[in-house]
């Protein structure tokens, strides 16, 4: 299996080391080989390049069968053409390889809940995935920047549109993924106001009615999904949404969490997946190889089952950073007294470790 690595900037360097070297404990255990190609993105590559996105870049991704990325972007790019911006490279390379869904897990477990904005024992235990559907909708519609209209009055819009292959296959995302869940689709729309969303919602219907009735299906609206996920997020398995609604919706998730250490993420198409970490390139932290990583060997363990049909490493892997936090191993973001702290190496080789027991 071809990997493209894109560490990028920042802490995106020590973590992406940290995730390959776990990832390699599972290609060991689990009996495949894994070639791996490193690529410059963000602003290490205007750096060498002039550009974000080399061509280079774009052909490695392309070629492999998964990509991996850590983050792009810091103070050191701040002045740089609005053009070639290190996030630039990232809409490029999601654009290059046609990346559509985007998956956005939100677990809260024993060892973090008591980090969540939320009472403990309502974040403790949810366990959600978000399907964002990401090539579509308001983001992508016909904008009309502010002008006068004919009244001389200034206005401006912007156009939400889906067809319905864009629904039906972000849907089968959703449906696939609940079947290797818990088996539940929470649909969130604005049905009551809007036409494009109740297209959506019929649509997601028919496809469960046909398709999917073993999953069990329901329709929030999005105002109501943003009030029940801090009410009470444990009541959701997978949750599918459109690209606006899904912005908004995986972000208020993601603080729920409490910590963006441990949060990763997949974007998937019709050919190469791409993963990484939610969080950013931390340049705050940068360097001094203290840097979270779990959140990228998380994203690792997205890789094993979405892209690489490798189920049972991907469970093991999640597993093996359970057993790590359990035996009390943290790095000093989710460090407290009575803990064990360590650094970004180390704790990715005792991942690494406890995978190859
Ligand atoms: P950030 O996520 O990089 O950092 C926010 C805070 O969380 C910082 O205090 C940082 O030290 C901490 N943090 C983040 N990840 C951590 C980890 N794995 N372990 C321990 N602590 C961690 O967001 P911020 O500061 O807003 O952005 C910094 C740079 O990253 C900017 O240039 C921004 O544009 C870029 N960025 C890139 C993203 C990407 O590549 N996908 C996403 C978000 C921001
Ligand atoms: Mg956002």
């Amino acid at each position: 299996m071809k990997i493209c690595l894109l560490p990028g900037d920042g802490i995106g360097v020590e973590i992406v080391d940290a995730a390959v070297e776990v990832l390699d404990a599972a290609a060991k255990k689990y009996g495949f080989e894994i070639e791996y190609d490193k690529q410059l993105i963000g602003g290490c590559a205007i750096d060498a390049t002039g550009v974000p996105l080399p061509e280079a870049t774009i052909a490695s991704a392309k070629a492999a069968d998964a990509v991996l990325l850590g983050a792009v972007g810091g103070p050191k790019w701040d002045n740089v053409a609005p053009d070639i911006r290190p996030e630039k490279g990232l809409l490029g390379i999601r654009k290059a390889l046609g990346l559509y869904c985007n998956l956005r897990p939100m677990t809260v477990s024993k060892f973090t809940a008591h980090l969540s904005p939320l009472k403990t024992e309502r974040a403790e235990g949810a366990d959600l995935l978000i399907v964002r559907e990401l090539t579509g909708g308001i983001y992508f519609g016909e904008h009309n920047e502010a002008h006068l209209n004919a009244d001389g009055v200034e206005e401006a819009s912007d156009v939400e549109l889906y067809t319905r292959p864009e629904v039906e296959r972000i849907a089968r995302f959703a449906f696939e993924a609940a079947k290797k869940r818990r088996g539940k689709v929470t649909s969130v729309d604005k049905a009551n106001v809007l036409g494009s969303s109740r297209m959506w919602r019929k649509i997601v219907a028919e496809m469960q009615a046909k398709d999917y009735p073993e999953v069990e299906l329901n329709n929030f609206y999005v105002d109501n999904c943003a009030m029940q996920l801090v009410l009470n997020p444990k009541q959701f398995d997978v949750i599918l949404t459109n690209n606006i609604f899904g912005d908004i919706l995986s972000d208020e998730a993601s603080t729920i969490a409490g910590s963006i250490g441990l949060l990763p993420s997949a974007s998937l198409g019709d050919g190469t997946g791409m993963y990484e970490p939610i969080h950013g390139s931390a340049p705050d932290i940068a360097g001094q190889g203290i840097a979270n990583p779990l959140a990228t060997i998380l994203s690792v363990a997205m890789m094993l089952r979405y892209s690489l049909n490798q189920n049972e490493a991907a469970d093991a892997m999640e597993a093996a950073v359970d057993a790590v936090m359990e035996q009390g191993y943290r790095t000093p973001d989710l460090y407290a007294e009575g803990l064990k702290k360590v650094s970004t190496s180390e704790i990715g080789h005792l991942v690494a470790q406890e995978l190859l027991k």
